[in-house]
């Protein structure tokens, strides 16, 4: 299956895309963590890329689009993937179906999860002590990321609901529960 996880920071796209990548046995691809990973590798894109995301600004959607084109192209993508994080943008969602149009190929799901507020700042806020990440680092940043989300990426709710292919998740409850509820949603349109 090819999937994408929709959400806001904090809303568990991280941890719900490695549960459901270890179900469904395909690979987890979250651009945050491919960027990440160029960071730490300190290469020409990491060193591109590593001010826009500690600042929680959105990284230029030619990088990312290039960097998930390349992704995409691995052998272990043939049978499926979950995306996390990609895409972010109206203009990155049709790049990528353009990529899957090539291919003769298109997306099963969306899965939209769904968590207020509150409970993403204290998600990210509890985090920020453990996960080493720039971008987790203060309230301000935190609360930037929460705004791009809204004025950047919300918008594709109603992009892929246009699809056909949203499935909105609860995402609130232990990490269990809202597995089972994001199988069951698959499940329900599985062709
Ligand atoms: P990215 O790495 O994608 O981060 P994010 O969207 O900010 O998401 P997070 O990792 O913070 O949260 P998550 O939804 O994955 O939740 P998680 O499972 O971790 O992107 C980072 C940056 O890279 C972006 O800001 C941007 O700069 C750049 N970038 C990435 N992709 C890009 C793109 N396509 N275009 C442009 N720029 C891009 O969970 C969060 C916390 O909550 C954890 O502590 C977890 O343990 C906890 N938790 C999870 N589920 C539950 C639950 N059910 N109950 C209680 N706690 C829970």
């Amino acid at each position: 299956m090819r999937i994408v996880l929709l959400g806001p920071p904090g809303s568990g796209k991280g941890t719900q895309a490695t549960r459901l990548a270890d179900r469904l046995v395909v690979p987890h691809l979250s651009s945050g963590e491919l960027l990440r990973t160029h960071i730490g590798t300190g290469d020409s894109l990491g060193e591109l890329v590593k001010d826009t995301i500690a600042r929680g600004d959105l990284v230029p959607d030619e990088v990312v689009v290039e960097m998930i084109a390349k992704r995409l192209a691995d052998p272990d993508c043939v049978q499926g993937y979950i995306l996390d994080g990609f895409p972010r943008t109206v203009v990155q969602a049709r790049a990528l179906d353009e990529l899957l149009a090539d291919r003769g190929q298109r997306l099963d799901a969306v899965l939209s999860l769904e968590v207020e507020t509150a409970e993403l700042l204290r998600r990210l806020t509890d985090r920020a002590a453990r996960s080493g990440r720039d971008d987790d680092a203060s309230r301000q940043v935190i609360q930037h990321r929460l705004d791009v989300f809204s004025e950047r990426t919300r918008p594709l709710q109603a992009y892929y609901e246009a699809a056909g292919l949203l499935l909105r998740v609860d995402g609130i409850g232990a990490t269990e529960q809202v597995t089972d509820r994001a199988l069951a949603a698959l499940r329900s349109v599985a062709r």
